[in-house]
């Protein structure tokens, strides 16, 4: 007993440094995994909010303005939220797959045609053309289904 009453501090002292080193490199997988999770709530949540104006059939195009800003500004950063070692394995409840990482470049390339597709409904969005907002945002749609399709796991419940 003593002696783990001795080695308290040092446990402690290592503690700290560990946790030290972990916030250095940045967020733990699992907590990654968490992070990127709301993070695709969100987009999820914009991108309904512009079906929404879409299905009226006359899109209030300051409101399609607001959430492409963040549909665009989210595809942007869609690509840092996939560290190496944030996958299933760090968090169970995840639907990222493996392949994310093992093919890395397909992944970024299906990051990019978001981007390319949510810039696009931006220009739409600080356009006059409501019309012109339900073409844009299928291609949104078809980018997000792309990257789905082959990267994320099918619900499993
Ligand atoms: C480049 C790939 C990629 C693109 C593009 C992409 N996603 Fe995802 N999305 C994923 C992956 C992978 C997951 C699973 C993440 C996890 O569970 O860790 C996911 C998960 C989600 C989830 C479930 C979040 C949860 O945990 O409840 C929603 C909602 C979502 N995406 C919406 C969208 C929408 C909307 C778009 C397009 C505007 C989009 N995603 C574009 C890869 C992508």
């Amino acid at each position: 007993m003593t002696r783990h009453k001795a080695l308290g501090p040092l446990l402690l002292a290592g503690a700290v440094l560990i946790a030290g080193a972990g916030v250095a490199a940045g967020l733990s997988g699992a907590e990654a995994a968490k992070a990127r999770m709301e993070h695709m709530k969100a987009l999820g949540a914009a991108s309904k909010a512009v079906y929404e104006q879409v299905k009226t059939g006359a899109p209030d195009l300051a409101v399609v303005r607001l959430n492409a800003a963040k549909i665009d500004s989210a595809a942007k950063a869609l690509p840092t939220w996939f560290p190496a070692g944030s996958g299933q394995s760090a968090e169970p409840k995840s639907h990222a797959l493996p392949v994310i990482w093992t093919d890395a470049a397909g992944f970024d390339t299906k990051a990019k045609a978001l981007a390319a597709a949510s810039a696009k409904l931006v220009v739409v969005a600080n356009g006059s053309d409501a019309a012109a907002v339900g073409p844009a945002f299928k291609d949104v749609g078809a980018a997000c289904k792309g990257c789905h399709e082959t990267f994320k796991a099918k619900d499993k419940d």
